[in-house]
């Protein structure tokens, strides 16, 4: 057999989990046991199980060794989202501004982490960006950066998206002042107002506030936890409304945590290239997969339909302010707008940031991230099971930063996001987003900051609060 050592093993224990034939609690072999019984390496063994143990298969007890995990996974999934496919401007209240922008930090207890102490891969990062600040010369702070962005930072990303399949080169990429810009960038490249653009229902609010303010209607199409965007409604909508642009979040997306099947992005493709409409992809929870990265959807694109969105705000810093655009035939309009819109982003951050990917930082970054964030949607969902005082339906992503919950019928997430602001809680509705009359009993709860006391807390009390009504 030609298979890696440590995927023959994952496979073998995967399958005695997954056939019931060991338990949940039970414990695993030690690390020591298998090297001796088998003749494999430490290095190989740990492999396997640090993979199954993002899987969420195993977990790894201090002092105690490796043992399988309750079956969080055979939950059933929330419903998928259940929109009207019919075209509309959107209109974003007040209530529901003030709600995004408390709720963009995706904390559930702001006054938690006051005496946090900082990430060993952001001390790191500051250390970079430092050094790029002194090495800054006579007067290099009295011009701009070029238009397009620092080409240093450009040549890094592009041969980041060159191992996931992107061809992609650094001239095809232009830094942005963050995701939401590069958002807005392809919007504004190839739409006009009163064109149509599908998007994820649930999905992200900040695509429903671009909209509006661009004067695009919007079609929202189902999403559901486990498979993303459902292909056979925006099939049967492409039949009816004369779709300009997609945006799509393949890997993660918020609210649902849902990762897009092959099948679905295959699909996706071909629906863009039959119906001639641009797929904007917003690529920014890709890197947060707890397992295997997928690759983004613009490794799949040969005809140059797809715009590839991201930003380093979720998996490193979202006060950096740094994201990119690669938008093929729409580049040089994007690169424009950039122009008038910003002139340039910051030269020495970007160099700071450039100089930590070379330097490998991120990628250790990530792999620290990725294993605390997979422990910390296990002690999420652990906790949602064990202290909420009524039964509620989640996703349970592989990656990213959220659960997507589903509660009974009568609680109104709308309401109770009022009450537990006078405790000092913030939470995300899920009438936050859809343009339209939904998901009042869905909430969306973050894992991307650690569960200390107060936290936990925060979450229990939630229950309490919702439980009213
Ligand atoms: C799906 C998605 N896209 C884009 C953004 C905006 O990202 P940035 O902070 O890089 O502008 C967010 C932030 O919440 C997001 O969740």
């Amino acid at each position: 057999m030609s298979d890696f050592l440590y995927l023959q093993l994952e496979r073998e224990f995967s399958e005695a989990i997954e056939q019931g034939r060991w338990g949940a609690g039970e414990r695993l072999p030690s690390v020591r046991t298998l090297c001796r019984e088998r003749q494999l390496s430490k290095a190989t063994v740990l492999h396997a199980y640090n993979r199954m143990e993002a899987r969420g298969l195993i977990e790894a007890r201090a002092k105690a060794g490796y043992f399988v995990r309750g079956q969080l996974d055979s939950r059933p999934p929330p419903a998928a989202g259940n929109p009207d496919s019919v075209p509309a401007l959107v209109s974003v209240s007040d209530v529901m501004r003030d709600i995004m922008t408390q709720s963009a930090a995706f904390d559930i207890l702001p006054s938690a982490d006051q005496r946090a102490e900082t990430p060993p891969g952001v001390i790191e990062l500051n250390r970079s960006i430092a050094r790029a600040l002194r090495h800054q010369r006579g007067l290099q702070h009295q011009y701009y950066d070029a238009p397009t962005g620092t080409p240093a930072l450009r040549e890094q990303l592009a041969r980041r998206y060159q191992r996931l399949g992107c061809a992609l080169a650094a001239d095809d990429l232009n830094i942005t002042a963050g995701c939401q810009q590069a958002l807005f960038l392809a919007l504004m490249a190839c739409c006009k107002p009163g064109d149509v653009v599908a998007v994820e229902s649930p999905g992200f609010y900040g695509v429903l506030q671009l909209a509006e303010s661009l004067g695009l209607q919007v079609l929202e199409i189902p999403a559901a936890a486990d498979s993303g965007l459902n292909m056979d409604s925006l099939a049967e909508a492409l039949k009816s409304w004369p779709v300009r642009a997609c945006v799509v979040t393949p890997a993660f997306a918020t609210p649902s945590g849902s990762l897009m099947p092959q099948a679905a992005r295959s699909r996706l493709l071909a629906l863009a290239e039959q119906h001639d409409f641009v797929v904007i992809e917003d690529d920014i929870y890709g890197d947060l997969a707890f397992d295997q990265r997928p690759p983004p959807l613009k490794a799949l694109d040969h005809s140059g339909r797809v715009i590839l969105c991201g930003s380093v705000s979720k998996s490193l810093s979202r006060d950096l302010r740094l994201g990119w655009i690669a938008a093929g035939p729409w580049q040089t309009q994007v690169n424009r707008l950039k122009l008038v819109n910003m002139l340039a982003c910051s030269r020495f951050i970007q160099r700071g940031l450039s100089d930590f990917i070379g330097d490998g930082g991120y990628d250790r970054h990530l792999r620290r991230q990725r294993s605390l964030l997979a422990d910390q949607r296990d002690q999420l969902a652990e906790l949602l099971d064990r202290d909420w005082p009524f039964p509620v339906r989640f996703s349970l992503p592989a990656g990213g930063l959220t659960l997507w919950l589903e509660l009974p019928e009568a609680v109104d997430t709308l309401n109770c996001y009022r009450r537990a602001r006078d405790h000092g809680l913030i939470i995300t509705p899920g009438a936050l987003f859809t343009g339209q009359k939904r998901y009042q009993h869905c909430l969306r709860l973050s894992f991307a900051h650690p569960w200390n006391e107060p936290r936990r807390q925060a979450v229990t009390l939630l229950g309490e609060l919702l439980a009213e009504g």
